[in-house]
């Protein structure tokens, strides 16, 4: 319906149904990074210690991210200012990169994730344009000594692109599980001044690595 109907605030309906889209699938609590086949039976789940069942229905979500939407959308308006914002669908190794002041990013890992895959009710919801064979050290390519080389190059490519558009001690905080310990590699690549590392705590709302995950924070600036 949402598809096909007139309404006034279509987009944020189709937000709501894609928030509650990923809450509403057949996955196990622990592993709602990675499903690996649709969970269709009650199942002991390592997250709560206990007997669990998937989901039956979906209103529950609806109803909850009606809520939730409405809530950041009241909230956000008492902030928003009349700044320019633009959001760029691209491939960040091709982007053509205005003066910034610096860079805060979570780039994507080696052999991880596979972002279209795991979100494709998103993108055929808001109508994203599939850009899959774009995506940088997708899980589907896996994660082989040339795999990691390439991903270091990509990386390295994308941030050289942003750091042409930075001043000269400009900051570039890159947050990244780098277990490969691929980043310091990048950072020669890219001759940045390392200010620091820093090692966050990630404390999961999903899966069952919960307080078992650290990611670093690296700090770096334009020399
Ligand atoms: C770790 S996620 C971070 C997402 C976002 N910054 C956040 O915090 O929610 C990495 C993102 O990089 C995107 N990505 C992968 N390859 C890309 C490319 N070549 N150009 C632009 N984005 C890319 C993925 O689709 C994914 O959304």
């Amino acid at each position: 319906f949402i598809e096909i109907g007139h309404y006034e605030y279509t987009d944020l309906m189709k937000v709501i149904l894609s928030r509650s889209a990923r809450s509403a699938r057949l996955t196990t609590h622990f592993d709602l990074d990675f499903p690996k086949r649709p969970q269709t039976t009650p199942y002991w789940c390592h997250k709560h210690s206990r007997e669990c069942t998937p989901v039956t229905e979906a209103y529950k979500f609806l109803r909850r991210y009606s809520i939730d939407s409405l809530k950041r959308i009241k909230e956000f308006s008492l902030l928003r200012t009349d700044a320019q914002i633009e959001f760029c669908h691209a491939d960040s190794r091709q982007a053509d990169i205005p003066p910034i002041d610096g860079v805060i990013t979570s780039p994507p890992y080696v052999g991880l994730i596979d972002y279209h895959e795991q979100h494709a009710y998103g993108y055929h919801l808001l109508g994203l344009e599939d850009n899959r064979h774009d995506e940088i050290g997708p899980a589907a390519n896996g994660s082989s000594k040339k795999t990691k080389q390439e991903y270091q190059q990509d990386i390295a490519q994308v941030l050289s692109l942003a750091l042409a558009s930075m001043p000269s001690g400009g900051f570039m905080i890159v947050v990244a599980g780098d277990r490969a310990n691929l980043y310091d590699e990048i950072a020669s690549l890219l001759a940045v001044e390392v200010e620091a590392v820093v090692q966050r705590h990630v404390n999961r709302r999903t899966g069952r690595r919960a307080g078992e995950f650290y990611e670093s924070v690296f700090i770096w600036s334009k020399k």
